[in-house]
């Protein structure tokens, strides 16, 4: 007896919906600077209009895409629009979305390399290769550079958040083996990313054990007043463990001076965790290696091609220049994970590398983004943001209505308008409900300040042009 029709989507649908669903992304892609950037709905519009029941009997596609249409895409936000100027960006492009949907059109759960072996092969691969694309320290390969079996490498994690919790999981189980947390303390700067903190929390350590070093007048960590902390904490029995540092804070882009940040770690034995969510995408333009400056004396370094280097999130690159505190702090292995490959130690198994144990074939979308752009492709794109992005600047300081906030190393400008901070929140708000584009802001030596970040995929000189004209506008 043959089994029942079932429910299921066959092939020969999947393939006529997929390609539906393609067209109908490439013609969003087409129309997208058309919509309003920043969402205008309010609070519970888009629940409203939704049933508040799951269907009993199957709905038709289209209906699902009819829905898509007119409920939720006016409840996006368009992050592809080249008129997204706001927070930093999180890049997404043809290649990488392909990598994804080939990600999830295969399902492979890769939590060992025995239940999949490409997929964690092709992980260290690409990250071998952004080593290379980026002009990262050879440590950080799985290969450490010589074709050996190097002592570091790198894995992808969900998120900058996630790769510094890992960081300071690592940095924990090498300063406290037994398990005692009393007396660690942990430090970054005033500027860095709130995830920071978050991930300090995570890893069991009260709020008191971070401290947040003071910057100068870039936003950069103070390298003195990192040293004076550790040496108080030190003299008053305290166990100084880990330090993060920012390169490209949030708020501002400042370049925390990691060399001098690493002589401080390297005399108190602590574990030096580079953050470089944002800007370490820039590396892909040798004149921008200057992020890189320090990494070949920190213990840990992660970067997120989600937001600059055109691969979908989620999609985060993490680096250890050693692997064996990362791995002991992570590595619990049951019966029934098992097997001869792990057994001979033959293999990597990322599942020890980050918190979850499933994980999706993410090296997909990066692999086709770096062979769809090739380095010469990914260094033309980026460059050109930063360009952009001084011509802004140039725009900025000829108006007399405003100033330049902060220094500018790459492709984020902070500054405001002269009149105060009401003026500022004005130009933000007739911005943003405008619709031609989308704006955020920050706050540098307590006054409002405006950011506007060159950082998505499709932005081109006319849109800064016309971000420009409107902002100047609204003066
Ligand atoms: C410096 C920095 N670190 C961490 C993050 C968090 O990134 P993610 O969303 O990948 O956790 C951000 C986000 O903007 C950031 O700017």
């Amino acid at each position: 007896m043959s089994e029942p029709p079932g429910f299921h989507m066959s092939p020969d649908e999947f393939r006529r919906r997929g390609y539906e669903v393609v067209d109908w992304l490439a013609r969003y892609y087409e129309e997208v600077e058309r919509y309003p950037v920043l969402s205008p709905v309010a609070p519970g519009d888009v629940r409203a209009q939704l049933p508040d029941s799951p269907p009993e009997h199957p709905e038709p596609f289209d209906d699902v895409m009819a829905d898509l249409e007119r409920v939720i895409l006016p409840g996006v936000t368009h992050w592809q629009s080249p008129n997204f100027f706001a927070y930093f960006p999180a890049n997404s492009s043809g290649p990488s979305v392909l990598g994804d949907l080939l990600s999830s059109g295969l399902g492979v759960q890769g939590m060992l390399w025995a239940t999949s072996p490409a997929c964690t092969e092709l992980e260290t691969l690409v990250l071998d290769w952004v080593v290379d694309l980026l002009g990262l320290p050879a440590g950080f390969r799985s290969d450490g550079g010589d074709g050996g079996d190097g002592a570091g490498g790198g894995v992808i994690q969900d998120s900058a958040s996630s790769a510094t919790l890992c960081a300071v999981l690592a940095a924990r189980h090498r300063a406290a083996p037994d398990g005692d947390l009393g007396g660690l303390v942990a430090y970054t700067s005033t500027q860095a990313h709130s995830s920071v903190e978050k991930d300090v929390r995570i890893a069991g350590l009260p709020a008191s054990a971070l401290r947040t070093v003071e910057v100068d007048d870039t936003f950069a960590m103070r390298p003195e007043a990192l040293a004076a902390a550790v040496e108080a904490d030190r003299a008053a029995g305290r166990r100084p463990f880990f330090v993060c540092a920012t390169v490209g804070t949030t708020s501002s882009t400042a370049i925390d001076p990691v060399p001098a940040i690493a002589d401080v770690c390297e005399r108190h034995g602590l574990w030096l965790h580079v953050d470089a969510a944002m800007a370490g995408s820039a590396a892909v333009v040798p004149e921008l290696r200057f992020v890189n400056d320090g990494l070949d004396r920190v213990d840990s370094y992660c970067f997120d091609p989600h937001k600059w280097l055109f691969t979908n999130f989620d999609c985060d690159c993490f680096y250890v220049a050693d692997r064996s505190a990362l791995i002991g702090a992570l590595s619990v292995l049951p019966e029934y994970l098992r097997n001869a490959a792990s057994e001979a130690g033959a293999v990597v198994d990322y599942r020890d590398w980050h918190v979850p144990l499933g994980r999706r074939f993410r090296a997909l979308k990066l692999w086709l983004v770096i062979r769809h752009y090739g380095a010469e492709g990914l260094r033309h794109h980026v460059r050109r943001h930063v360009e952009l992005t001084r011509e802004l600047v140039g725009w900025i300081e000829a108006d007399d209505r405003f100033e330049v906030a902060a220094p500018v190393p790459l492709n984020l400008v902070c500054f405001r308008h002269v009149g105060g901070d009401d003026a500022n929140q004005r130009i933000l708000d007739a911005c943003n409900a405008s619709g031609a584009l989308h704006l955020t802001h920050t706050r540098l030596d307590d006054r409002l300040t405006l950011r506007l970040c060159v950082g998505q995929t499709h932005t081109e000189r006319r849109h800064v042009e016309a971000a420009w004209a409107r902002i100047a506008a609204r003066a």
